[in-house]
């Protein structure tokens, strides 16, 4: 660090970070902010979350989970090396370090919801003090942690605290920064220490400050300018994303009508060695992120009277995929002179991709929704899922059905390929298989009919 521009509080707080003495405060508990306080807590850091829904803090306080890929022993490990939740927000006056995970939804009107970060933000501003750092990681707009959280600080904290900017007085300071989370549920093949960890501060020690922090969990922290930059930089990995998949969720339409395997062209595609990253078809977008991000970026550039062409164009093509697959459905089914008024449905996986315990935005749940005011009588299988109830768009009053009895329906629908299901054998016992996923692939059967 610059010591010129170190205060003692900045130094203090510094030096409790490289002796992992410093107290982290890790606000709103779900799939973000649960793994990040373990991996705190594991690195020796005392560590306390901080959740409004006392359901969870109650069930970690029993050193039980509740999400599927952290099992309640890195919970017990964790308590045991001091790990505690709580909803009461004036401890975080003991903290040295906050970091928020709260959600960043989109409203009716598919705009962004920001009530929780602002609701966080005016609940912890009265009691922060002088020497702590706030790190905002929930997804948003570039402008949110200059625009709306420095304020409510400054507003709010009842010791009068100023956020450091650079050039600006020093001495009774809050650091503020934005770092994204870049967490990819289901995948094992990176290590979460080894995806680098990208900081932006509102002031560079409020940089550096961050970047040391995480540099106790990440092999690798990339800082950069501000935290506009960083707010940017998560926006566009996730647009990146959304508008690849729509790419090749456009190309698969037009390969079916084509007759050509979008997936064999995808594979050999992907064998050049540059310049070609492999992107997937599939029933529609799901999960926390990729359906939603963009959209806040979309939103941002109408105030600079912007419109984001490829965000929309991305958006309206994957938001059909869900259509598409009912209409391959009834197209299928009515190809042995059936309609799908009355016909027997079995959704195959319903959580938005596979081998995760998450429903969130879940292709699926639209597609049954689909179908059923189509008319078909579905039913569903999930590994993950024993029960499909009211949901946040959805209320679908379904229970997990067994596989035993796949001849019974009309068609099977794969829209989720967990890896437990046996493929030869569905196919074996189904009448008629519909694939969203090619997750049939290598089976040549007259029944299978990818979509
Ligand atoms: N899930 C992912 O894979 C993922 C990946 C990258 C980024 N993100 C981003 O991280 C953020 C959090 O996402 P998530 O998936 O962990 O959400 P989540 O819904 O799983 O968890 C959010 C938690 O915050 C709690 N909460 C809400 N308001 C609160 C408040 N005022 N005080 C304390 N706790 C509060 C909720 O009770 C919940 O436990 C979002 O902005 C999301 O976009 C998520």
């Amino acid at each position: 660090m610059t010591t010129s521009l170190v205060t003692v509080p900045a130094q203090s707080l510094l030096d409790r970070i490289q002796c992992r003495k410093s107290k982290i405060g890790i606000i709103g508990l779900g799939y973000v902010g649960l793994p990040l306080a373990l991996l705190f807590a594991e690195e020796g850091f005392p560590v306390l979350g901080f959740d409004i829904d006392e359901k969870k803090v109650q069930t970690l306080d029993k050193g039980e989970s509740y999400i599927y890929r952290v099992p309640k022993t890195e919970i017990q490990l964790a308590r045991s090396r001091g790990f505690k939740a709580t909803g009461d927000y004036a401890l975080v006056s003991e903290m040295d370090a906050i970091v928020i995970c709260v959600p960043t939804p989109l409203d009716e009107h598919r705009q962004p919801d920001l009530s929780y970060v602002r609701s966080t933000v005016e609940s912890i501003a009265p009691y922060l003090r002088s020497g702590q750092l706030v790190v905002l990681e929930s997804t948003t707009y570039p402008g949110t942690t200059d625009e709306l959280v420095v304020p409510i600080v400054e507003h709010l904290n009842r010791a009068e605290c100023r956020v450091a900017r650079n050039g600006g007085p020093q001495a009774n300071s809050i650091f503020v920064a934005f770092s994204p989370e870049r967490e990819d549920p289901g995948n094992d093949s990176v290590a979460r220490r080894d995806v680098p960890k990208v900081v932006g501060g509102v002031d560079s020690v409020a940089t550096e400050l961050a970047r040391e922090l995480y540099a106790a969990l990440f092999h690798r922290v990339v800082t950069v300018s501000t935290p506009v930059v960083a707010e940017m930089t998560k926006l566009l990995e996730n647009i990146y994303r959304c508008v690849n998949i729509a790419l090749v969720n456009e190309l698969k339409l037009l390969c079916l009508r084509m007759g050509i395997d979008v997936w064999e062209v995808i594979d050999a595609a992907a064998t050049k060695p540059f310049g070609f990253q492999p992107f997937y078809p599939g029933p529609g977008l799901g999960g926390r992120c990729i359906p939603i991000d963009p959209f806040y970026l979309s939103w941002k550039a109408q105030q600079w009277d912007f419109q984001m062409r490829f965000i929309e164009l991305a958006g309206e093509i994957n938001t059909a995929m869900p259509r598409h697959v009912v209409e391959a459905v009834g197209a299928a089914l009515n190809n042995g002179n059936k309609p799908i008024k009355g016909s027997r449905v079995m959704v195959l996986g319903v959580s938005y991709k596979k081998d995760i315990d998450d429903l969130r935005e879940s292709p699926a749940l639209t597609i049954i929704e689909l179908l059923r005011a189509q008319g078909a009588a579905v039913s569903y299988h999930d590994p993950f899922f024993p029960v499909l109830d009211k949901g946040r768009k959805y209320n679908l009053q379904l229970w997990c059905s067994p596989l035993d009895n796949l001849g019974d329906y009309d068609c099977v629908l794969i829209v989720t390929d967990h890896s437990s299901y046996d493929y030869g054998e569905i196919v074996r016992q189904a009448r008629l298989v519909l694939d969203t996923r090619n997750a049939t692939r290598g089976i040549n059967s007259p029944k299978v009919v990818r979509c």
